[in-house]
């Protein structure tokens, strides 16, 4: 199954890209994901990205694309994949296009989380993150058993660098902008399914496992 998800920063990609992959065993390929861990490899490509990531301003298209399009001809994304955070502009959307087409392959699901701006910034704020596996979470709608430890490893929960306010406000700004004219790409092709964002995390889930499910039998 080949799954693009989109949604502002905070609509929960991640947090459902985790729920997916595990059901639908399929690589999660995740453009911010492989930026910070560049950043803190200190690659060149880390290097490239960390001065926008710090910003709240989005990695130059000629990057994100050229990072994708070595990922999707790994071996492991012929059984499926799923993209979180790719595309986000139409120059990335019209790559997608191309690049899939090289590899003959097509997207499945075109799916949009939908958040208002509001929650955005309390999810954002409150979130925690996993040193040690990645997992997300959040100090009030989604809090660890043990406070400040993660349930799965017991890694501890740090604050994301671009998660304070100054940032997160530019985030949301950049990438507002941004989401219109791509969901109106996707619109036009008659792919684009919307998702209501603003739910419990496991009803959410089973919003959209149940779209998946469906496009199975
Ligand atoms: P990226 O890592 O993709 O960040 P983002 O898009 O800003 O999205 P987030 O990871 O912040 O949010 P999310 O939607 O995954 O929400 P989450 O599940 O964590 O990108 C980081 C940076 O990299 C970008 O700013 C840019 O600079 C660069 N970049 C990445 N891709 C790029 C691209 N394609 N082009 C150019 N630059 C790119 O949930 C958030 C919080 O809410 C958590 O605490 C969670 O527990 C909680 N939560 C989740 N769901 C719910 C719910 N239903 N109810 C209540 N709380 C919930």
């Amino acid at each position: 199954m080949n799954i693009v998800l989109m949604g502002l920063p905070g609509a929960g990609k991640g947090t459902q890209a985790d729920k997916i992959v595990e059901k639908y065993a399929i690589p999660h390929i995740s453009t911010g994901d492989m930026f910070r861990a560049a950043i803190k490899e200190g690659t060149e490509l880390g290097l490239q990205a960390k001065s926008f990531i710090d910003q709240g301003a989005l990695v130059p298209d000629e990057v994100t694309i050229g990072i994708v399009r070595e990922r999707l001809a790994k071996p492991d994304c012929e059984k499926g994949f799923l993209l979180d955070g790719f595309p986000r502009t139409v120059p990335q959307a019209e790559a997608l296009d191309s690049i899939l087409a090289d590899l003959d392959k097509a997207i499945e699901h075109t799916l949009n989380i939908q958040v208002e701006k509001d929650e955005l910034i309390a999810r954002l704020s409150g979130r925690r993150i996993c040193k040690t596996c990645g997992t997300s979470y959040h100090l009030i709608f989604n809090p660890p058993t043990v406070e400040g430890k993660c349930d799965k490893d017991g890694g501890e929960l740090y604050t994301r660098a671009d998660d304070n306010p100054e940032t997160v406000a530019n985030r949301l700004e950049v990438n507002m902008k941004q989401a219109q004219p791509l969901l109106d790409f996707y619109e036009a092709k008659g792919v684009l399914t919307n998702i209501d964002g603003q739910q419990d995390i496991n009803k959410v889930f089973a919003d959209l496992d149940a779209l998946l499910q469906g496009s199975r039998s």
